[in-house]
């Protein structure tokens, strides 16, 4: 699915199935390579406009969804939405208050780019950095993280702290990613715990 041609094909079945983006397609395929979301699970999405994650999500869980973006997401039916940053602690805040118990966190958010590689991809892994802060902040034991990241410097560092985090931390790459891209998900499974400044 990385070619051009691919990816013009997988445009086209978005539009025929009703998702929003063809980013849909790397949320399912992750899905069923790592199960990351359970029956029932309560699951919070990052940087997730303009919601093809969201519409894949309500069919993967009977429990409460939630995104979070800084652009505002047109309603889909049984979702929330959250206009905010996922770094303001009120966001958070406003996220447990909602689902109570949070059970995943899936994060999609990426940087407006500016083509200069080294800069754009700090800035993703720093966005990547925010959001397993706040999974620490709001996960449950025993819950989930998806990320979105880019390798490239900064990436083996990520991975060490999902690795800290999570029993499990592994990488996925998407074939439904551009060929040749650098995006690859992490996968954090079952939370143990964040290590925090003061410890
Ligand atoms: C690739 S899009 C997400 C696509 C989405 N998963 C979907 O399937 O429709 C990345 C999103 O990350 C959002 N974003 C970037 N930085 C953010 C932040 N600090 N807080 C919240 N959202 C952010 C952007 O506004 C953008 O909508």
């Amino acid at each position: 699915m990385g070619s051009q041609w691919g990816r013009d094909r997988q445009y086209r079945a978005a539009v025929r199935e009703g998702y929003r983006s063809r980013a849909a397609y790397k949320l399912i395929e992750v899905q069923t390579h790592a199960g990351i979301i359970r029956e029932d699970d309560n699951v919070v999405d990052l940087g997730a406009a303009p919601g093809s994650w969201l519409q894949v999500l309500r069919t993967m869980t009977g429990g409460k969804v939630i995104g979070v973006d800084l652009n505002p997401i047109a309603p889909i039916d049984g979702v929330e939405t959250i206009v905010g940053d996922l770094n303001d602690p009120h966001v958070q805040e406003q996220v447990k208050e909602r689902l109570g118990v949070v059970n995943v966190v899936v994060s999609d958010a990426s940087p407006k780019l500016s083509g200069q590689r080294s800069y754009d991809q700090a800035r993703a892994i720093e966005l990547d950095e925010q959001a397993l802060a706040f999974a620490c902040a709001t996960l449950k034991p025993g819950g989930n993280f998806l990320a979105k990241s880019f390798q490239g410097e900064d990436f083996p560092e990520f991975l060490v702290k999902v690795r800290q985090a999570f029993r499990s931390g592994r990488t996925y790459q998407a074939k439904a990613s551009r060929r040749g891209s650098r995006e690859i998900y992490v996968i954090g499974k079952n939370f143990i715990g964040c290590e925090t400044d003061a410890d």
